[in-house]
């Protein structure tokens, strides 16, 4: 029996190839998929989902629209980095698939009811949608079975020195999602900073010849570009991959149980998930989030092109 999986985005160039990859794992059923705000706004998100989609083949997925802004903080794209269209310009062609008008909470919840205990949500954006769902219908947080995201830095953040892009974006969100005693795994940028990929990974995932080589290629270049003005090197992450990898290959991870809470009020740890794991006395109440700190960074690469191959 295959994995009942929903994915919710704010696609963007990372997140793209996080949704190639995601139709790739032969123990996963993507059951449904869902566009947010944040690297771009949700008009961008939402079409680039449902082209990244079509461009894997699963054009016949559905694909909601969620959050056009957080919950109370203005939205802040990213376009420094994934540019003003959310995929570094570079041009899909458009998915013949019907336009879905649902809220991405009501679709997601219904699908959490279709799949009882079973469905995995797989969160590489901002969390608004998955609050939305959980303030909406209080029964989702027993339903579903677990959220994996990607988002959050125990040590160190990257819009700010403390706060990750996605909880920044939205961080009262994603202090609903942490509170809401759904089982979380997540992937912050104290595992993503450890899984890279080079110009010369890049140009030989552009040379397998799928209909995803030349934009997974072009498109990181853009990313690659920014963190060698940033002076992270010649490198790009591979945040939002790493949540999706996991459905289907976990031993590549190692993580901890761990207590999170997000920074919600002001100050330079605004957005911060600040965590016990590393401390022995005063362990936080709910300790219902799985923090992964390690992984086998080779094995990843290895594992991302072979499926995009
Ligand atoms: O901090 C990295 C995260 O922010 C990734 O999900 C990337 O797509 C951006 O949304
Ligand atoms: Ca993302």
């Amino acid at each position: 029996m295959k994995q009942p999986v929903w994915i919710d985005s704010d696609a963007g160039i990372d997140d793209a190839m996080a949704l190639i990859l995601a139709t790739k794992l032969d123990t996963v059923e993507l059951v449904g998929a869902s566009a947010v705000c944040g690297n771009a706004e949700l008009y961008k998100t939402f079409r680039n989902v449902r082209n990244v989609l079509a461009l894997a083949g699963r054009g016949d997925l559905p694909v909601y629209p969620g959050a056009e802004k957080p919950w109370i903080i203005p939205l802040r794209t990213a376009s420094n980095a994934h540019g003003g269209d959310g995929l570094g310009g570079y041009i899909l062609p458009e998915s013949e698939a019907p336009e879905e008008t649902r809220h991405a909470w009501d679709a997601l919840y219904e699908a959490a009811c279709r799949y009882p205990h079973e469905l995995r949500v797989v969160a590489v954006g901002p969390l608004t949608n998955i609050a939305n769902t959980i303030i909406k219908y209080p029964k989702f947080s027993s339903l579903v079975k677990d959220i994996l995201i990607m988002g959050g830095a125990i040590i160190a953040g990257n819009s700010t020195p403390a706060a990750e892009f996605n909880i920044y974006t939205d961080p009262h969100a994603a202090q609903c999602v942490f509170k809401s005693g759904i089982p979380v795994t997540m992937f912050g940028l104290d595992i993503t900073h450890k899984m890279k990929m080079t110009q010369e990974d890049l140009d030989e995932i552009g040379s397998y010849g799928k209909p995803w080589s030349e934009m997974i290629r072009v498109s990181n270049a853009t990313i690659l570009r920014l963190h060698v003005r940033k002076g992270y090197g010649e490198v790009i992450f591979l945040h939002d991959s790493c949540p999706v990898l996991y459905l289907q290959y976990p031993e590549l991870f190692e993580g901890k149980k761990a207590g999170v809470n997000v920074e919600t009020r002001s100050g330079p740890a605004f957005g911060k998930t600040v965590s016990d794991i590393y401390v022995y006395e005063g362990k936080l109440p709910q300790r219902n989030t799985t923090v992964i700190l390690n992984g086998n960074a080779e094995a990843v690469t290895e594992r991302v092109k072979e499926l995009l191959k």
